[in-house]
């Protein structure tokens, strides 16, 4: 699948193409599954923050089984079943891939289903283990708990040991699935003022004390709301701004709260400390081999039908994550 144009989703075509060859450093995979996200559809329309050089295949995190290793790849062989978080390409029955962004998978994962969980849940244990630096015990709020990023946080904080774990959703209605990831209560955010109504939530569930970390791919209002919420020497980590406007925090805030707001991109996390982001595999793996850690619902797509799975994203309030077939 090409993009030649930045734009609607009009502006992609299936075409045939030369097999690529991985060049030095680089695995050659033969794509088994390959998740359509969110952030897919701001980098088609030519919003994202970092725009790729046109025309480009789309489609970051495809699973497979390595074809070819390039000259100067030890540790993988051709045959490996393996999680490849490329930025780009994965929508193709072959991509080349940096070495140092190939994960072995367990035998137990299926490809669909580690295609599935793959930006959602480096995202959120980066933010968790790193950005948050995560203490068993702790208390955590997950915005957006219903979504990719959200779903998967509320699974790793509870496998890495956190206390009592909330979850933010914007339709109480589904606040299902994020119980049955682990989470201990719900924070409504369809109540009006959520600058006020959050904190009220929060510190109602809390013994007033509020919540040690925040994770938060929305923005908007429920930061407003969530920022408010924090315990001492808390923790809110922005992942994105899915609730549609990038917020603004006074500096006094943090200062008067003895509160951290950081910020994480995890693509940068791939290029500048790869050793960190093999560990976070190994470590999801191992959460899901043990069951402490499930991959999300998905719906599988042949690739010659992306404008459906698109579409599907798209729309939003998906209850299943929208997954690509090549073959
Ligand atoms: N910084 C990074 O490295 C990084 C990595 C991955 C993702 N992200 C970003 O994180 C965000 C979430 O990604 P995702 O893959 O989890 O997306 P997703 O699966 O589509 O989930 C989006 C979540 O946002 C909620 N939501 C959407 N609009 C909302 C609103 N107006 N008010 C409250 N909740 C709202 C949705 O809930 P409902 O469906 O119930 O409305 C859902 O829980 C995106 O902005 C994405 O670009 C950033």
């Amino acid at each position: 699948m090409t993009v030649h144009e930045f734009g609607n989703l009009d502006k992609a075509r299936l075409e045939e193409r030369e097999d690529p060859r991985p060049g030095e450093g680089e695995v050659l995979v033969e794509v088994r599954a390959a998740p359509v996200n969110y952030v897919d559809l701001v980098t088609f329309r030519g919003e994202y923050q970092f725009k790729p050089v046109l025309p480009y295949v789309p489609g970051k995190g495809p699973s497979g089984v390595v074809r070819e290793v390039g000259p100067g790849v030890a540790g993988l062989a051709p045959g490996d079943r393996v999680l490849a978080m490329a930025e780009y390409g994965g929508y193709a029955e072959l991509t080349a891939v940096d070495h140092r962004q190939v994960y072995r998978l367990p035998d137990a994962l299926a490809f669909v289903d580690a295609a599935a969980m793959s930006l959602g849940f480096d995202t959120a244990w980066m933010a968790l283990r790193d950005r948050a630096r995560i203490r068993p015990g702790e208390t955590v709020l997950v915005l957006g708990a219903t979504g990719a990023v959200g779903l998967a946080a509320v699974q790793l904080a509870r496998a890495m040991g956190a206390g009592l774990v909330l979850a933010g959703v914007s339709r109480p209605e589904r606040f299902a699935p994020a119980a049955a990831a682990g989470a201990d209560a719900m924070i409504d955010l369809s109540r009006p003022d959520l600058r006020e109504s959050v904190r009220t939530q929060v510190l109602a569930a809390t013994d007033g004390v509020g919540v040690d970390i925040v994770i938060d791919p929305l923005g908007g209002d429920p930061f407003d709301g969530a920022v408010r919420s924090l315990a001492w020497r808390g923790r809110l980590v922005v992942i994105g701004f899915a609730a549609g406007r990038i917020p603004v925090l006074k500096a006094n805030y943090p200062l008067l709260k003895n509160i951290e707001v950081s910020g994480l991109q995890i693509s940068d996390y791939r290029k500048r400390m790869p050793e960190l982001v093999a560990e976070c595999y190994r470590e999801v793996f191992t959460f899901h081999e043990q069951g402490l850690v499930a991959a999300p619902l998905s719906t599988t797509v042949p690739l010659a039908d992306w404008k459906v799975a698109f579409r599907a994203v798209q729309a939003g309030g998906a209850t299943s994550r929208q997954v690509l077939l090549p073959t």
